[in-house]
């Protein structure tokens, strides 16, 4: 009898074979934007090793956001450069504070478009720690509880301004709950929080803190963001945001963590997202430039790995683009 040939290249043969059978689409409502808006100047500036990503005087943000709606996003995230930074983070939680005031003026011209606000206090510590510091002889240790109160009162601050998702991303402990809690006794209970639940302690934040203006200035973020080494322990941190109140959890970076992911997507029923960081869109950049890779190509091939990988929503600087090349 004749061998039977399994011939899966049968449904591979032509462009429309192809589109019929395909198990993961991208499209522009899978991703977000994200925004850095300064203070500190009057016209947009270049971050060298982002390019393409600006950060935006407060009077440009409006503009932005409305070409962010043209392109048919849904969403942006808002990162803010104050003015000055102190020990309290006070620009953090400041009722005209640089993201209150530019989640305002976004609303005020796209009313639809969905603004999460990135919760943290690094960008706001003269440190640059994501949390209030004491240092004690040779070591300083970042207060777990002290800075929770600061993100809960940053987190309120962003939703009186008007924010639709709060995005805590420091890492600390109880956070979430906590945030929860005050949100609801103030009247808040429709705004969201999408939790930074596995964040890890990577190489690649490197130019977002140039974007952001927010390296520490001593000392790493290793006390509280977690070792790249765990899987197990970045599902219980997951576990306990979603305990907590999440309504949407994240894991961050992306491409060395897509394990994570994964098992995220399988083990909790919750709308999943995931940030393609800085360094990683720092390395696709610098090989498209020297010709090494084909931008266009590379980054669709690499936003279906992380939607086939279990990610609903993807943070990513190339938002703006997968708007458009997601509709050829
Ligand atoms: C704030 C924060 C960081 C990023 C998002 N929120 C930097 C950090 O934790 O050092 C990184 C984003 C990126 O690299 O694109 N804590």
């Amino acid at each position: 009898m004749r061998k039977l040939v399994r011939r899966p290249r049968r449904l591979r043969r032509s462009p429309s074979l192809r589109n019929l059978v395909r198990e993961t689409h991208l499209t522009s409502h899978d991703f977000i934007l994200p925004l850095f808006v300064s203070e500190k100047i009057r016209e947009r500036r270049p971050i060298a090793s982002m390019p393409g990503v600006v950060q935006l005087p407060p009077h440009e943000v409006a503009a932005a956001a409305a070409q962010v709606c043209a392109a048919g996003l849904e969403a942006v995230i808002l990162f803010g450069i104050p003015n000055d930074k102190d020990e309290q983070a006070s620009g953090a939680h400041a009722e005209k504070g640089v993201v209150q005031e530019a989640v305002r003026a976004i609303k005020k011209e796209c009313p639809d478009l969905l603004v999460i606000t990135d919760v943290c206090l690094c960008e706001y510590m003269s440190h640059g720690h994501c949390g209030v510091t004491r240092i004690d002889g040779e070591h300083f240790h970042v207060l777990n509880d002290e800075s929770v109160e600061l993100l809960v009162k940053t987190a309120i601050s962003h939703a009186a301004a008007g924010a639709d998702i709060v995005a805590p991303s420091d890492m600390m402990d109880g956070r979430v709950g906590a945030i929860r809690e005050a949100l609801d006794a103030t009247g808040f209970e429709q705004t969201a929080i999408m939790s930074y639940a596995a964040k890890f302690a990577s190489a690649f934040y490197g130019p977002f803190r140039e974007a952001a203006e927010s390296p520490p200035q001593f000392g790493d973020r290793r006390t509280y963001q977690m070792d790249p080494a765990n899987a197990n322990e970045a599902l219980r941190e997951v576990a306990l945001d979603v305990e907590e109140g999440a309504d949407i959890v994240m894991v961050k970076p992306a491409l060395p963590y897509l394990d994570i992911l994964w098992r995220v997507r399988e083990r909790f029923d919750l709308t999943t997202a995931v940030y393609h960081v800085s360094g990683e869109y720092a390395m696709v950049k610098a090989a498209a430039e020297r010709g090494w890779l084909d931008e266009e190509q590379a980054v669709l091939e690499i936003m279906t790995g992380l939607k086939r990988a279990g990610a609903d929503l993807i943070v990513t600087y190339w938002a703006k683009e997968l708007a458009e090349w997601t509709r050829r």
